[in-house]
């Protein structure tokens, strides 16, 4: 069977006219929500998206396109499906016709022959990338049998590099010349392909001459594996070089956009699926560095800072992305620009020592303590903010108030709340003039609006929320235990009294630790607070700040502790009614009514 596709993708079985890894590759390289999303209007409703489904009349949307699983459910008519089948049916058309379809879209060069067709229809950039591809061979020729090859190839070989490497990402030399490229390919292309390929310029009197001179030339593809572009480097030591841009790129052109294009994407996707993480680095000696190391998921941007169109073309291949950037200055800033960029994908962050960047990195110590630090030194995207945004001036309060709270908006998004309890801590740990406590209390101001953002499907349900989110329940009940932890620790009469209610605790888990020391000795010392964690020291020290006169007021106990019972009250009413949410979430409307009735009795008691 005559049979061809490029891009070594070949031809298995007769009856199946595309390989299979091919279409697998086709089926990830685009996102079903973008397609479906260009012919029915989708909405994210929780994980998934919704909406009116296009294959049986409907008024209320139950199409549901399920993004991480990449295929689409209709509980109306029962209709689903994967990406393929969705454009099968919605265009009522063959299964390979929808492959060809996407396949093209996403710039995949499928031969006609593969899909049973008589004529031959290339991509129609094809001669731009044979083009480029006949400069690489030429390059990478210059490089491995020239007298001046032989010298750039020691350049290489002094950071590195091996002939495997040189190989494997087909590296080149331009020589030094005014126009040897341009003499050993012309012949075989028109003119208006040569002029628009960037490799060459035209001089004055109106002759193309070679665009790259003297550099090491990095050949750029696209993620089918097709020759966009080179980047070329310096490497030679004389005045000229000098003065020249360290590297320099084969201008933008229609088929090398450098704000999409990412160098090595081609060759490391199958690994970046496989995984579902890919690491972001600065330089292309970057990942060759991780390639030597065994790291084969490592990609660069080409020159320019990571960009909306890089983050899309990363988002078809990966969950998560590991930043790897340079550790001076400049690679830490761009790091907190590409978080911004980055927020749809779980990110970790490499710190690199030293100002290091990998490539350094690996010539300093060795290719497995980079392996270690990549695999083994990440950290979330908060750490390295909390880190990043840290005033330097411990005394300038104001600056210390503002980074709690910018801190504490971004904790307040973290899912896990044992995650939002630990950088808690940490972010306390960090300032001396903040405990526990005053860093929780920050973040719980950004969980309740946060909250409260969010509509809920029952009206109702969320109102009662709302209602106990305005009370502010966690300041209130801090507030009320502390005022009666102060009089506790003050007045001896009134702690014997409470030493004899057995089931009387304090809601506050630093507080109730300090109140079974205080009931037990009497006093609470200074060696008694040199044993407690860091939180409970906290906890007391708030207790201590607060400004009470000495002697108790009349009903002043009686206050504080309806205040108290109060907001336990409410906090118990709200786990109800998160519960309530839970439950007419997943759907469990019976749970949810038969909750939201107690719910309702209980708060008739209260009032
Ligand atoms: P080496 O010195 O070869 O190790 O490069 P590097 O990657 O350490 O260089 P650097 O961190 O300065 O730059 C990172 C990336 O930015 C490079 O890989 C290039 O893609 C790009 N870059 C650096 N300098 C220039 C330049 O002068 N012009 C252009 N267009 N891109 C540059
Ligand atoms: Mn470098």
């Amino acid at each position: 069977m005559k049979c061809k596709i490029t891009m070594g993708f070949l031809c298995r079985g007769d009856d199946l006219a595309i390989d299979k890894a091919m279409i697998s590759d086709i089926k990830n390289s685009v996102n079903i929500v973008d397609i479906i999303g260009e012919v029915v209007e989708l909405t994210k409703s929780g994980r998934h998206y919704l909406g009116l489904c296009p294959f049986h009349q409907e008024k209320t949307p139950s199409f549901n396109v399920i993004e991480d699983k990449q295929f689409y459910h209709c509980f109306g008519c029962g209709k689903s499906g994967d990406v393929f089948k969705f454009l099968e049916e919605y265009h009522q058309i063959s299964f390979l016709e929808s492959v060809k379809i996407l396949g093209e879209r996403a710039g995949f060069t499928i031969s006609s022959q593969s899909l049973g067709e008589q004529t031959q229809k290339k991509h129609p950039h094809h001669l731009i990338f044979e083009l480029n591809k006949d400069a690489a061979k030429f390059y990478h020729a210059v490089l491995m049998t020239t007298t001046v090859g032989q010298k750039a190839k020691e350049y290489l070989y002094d950071r590195g590099l091996t002939d495997e490497l040189i190989a494997y990402f087909n590296l080149g030399l331009a020589p030094d010349e005014n126009n040897y490229l341009f003499q050993s390919i012309s012949s075989k292309y028109e003119e208006k392909e040569l002029t628009s390929s960037g490799l060459f310029n035209i001089s004055e009197s109106n002759q193309l001459y070679d665009a790259f001179r003297n550099r090491i030339m990095f050949p750029l593809t696209d993620d089918s594996g097709n020759y966009i572009g080179f980047s070329g480097r310096i490497w030679t030591n004389d005045e000229f070089s000098q003065n020249q841009a360290k590297y320099k790129n084969t201008r933008t052109t229609p088929f090398f956009n450098k704000s999409y294009e990412l160098f090595h994407l081609d060759k490391a996707k199958a690994v970046i699926k496989k995984t579902n993480e890919v690491y972001v680095m600065e330089g292309f000696m970057d990942v060759i560095a991780a390639y030597r190391s065994g790291i084969k998921n490592a990609v660069a941007s080409m020159g320019t800072a990571l960009t909306v169109d890089h983050v899309r073309h990363l988002k078809k291949f990966a969950k998560k992305v590991i930043l790897t950037y340079d550790g001076d200055s400049a690679g830490q800033e761009a790091i907190t620009k590409a978080l911004d960029l980055l927020s749809d994908l779980t990110v970790e962050i490499v710190k690199m020592p030293q100002q290091l960047d990998p490539d350094e990195f690996v010539q300093k110590y060795s290719e497995q303590e980079l392996v270690r630090l990549l695999e083994q030194s990440r950290i979330s995207s908060i750490e390295f903010l909390m880190q990043f945004y840290m005033p330097t001036n411990s005394d300038n309060l104001q600056a210390e108030i503002s980074y709690v709270d910018q801190m504490a908006q971004l904790i307040a998004k973290e899912k896990s709340l044992t995650a939002q309890n630990t950088y808690i801590y940490k972010l306390a740990e960090k300032l001396p003039d903040f405990d526990y406590l005053q860093v929780e209390q920050v973040v719980n101001n950004y969980r309740l609006s946060k909250r409260s953002e969010k509509s809920n499907t029952s009206l109702r349900v969320s109102s009662v929320n709302q209602e106990i989110q305005k009370v502010g329940h966690t300041t209130g009940l801090l507030k009320a235990e502390n005022q009666l932890f102060h009089r506790l620790l003050h007045h001896e009469h009134l702690l014997n009294s409470f030493r004899n209610r057995d089931d009387f605790r304090f809601e506050t888990r630093e507080l109730q630790f300090l109140y079974s020391i205080l009931k037990d000795k009497g006093e609470l010392t200074t060696l008694d607070l040199a044993q407690v964690t860091d939180s409970q020291r906290q906890a007391y020290y708030q207790v201590l700040e607060e400004n009470l006169p000495d002697e108790i007021a009349e009903h002043e106990i009686e206050d504080i502790e309806e205040r108290r019972n109060f907001y336990l009250k409410e906090q118990d009413l709200k786990k109800q009614s998160q519960y309530i949410r839970e439950s007419s979430n997943q759907g469990d409307v019976e749970s949810a009514l038969s909750a939201l009735e107690a719910l309702i009795e209980q708060k008739r008691h209260m009032e």
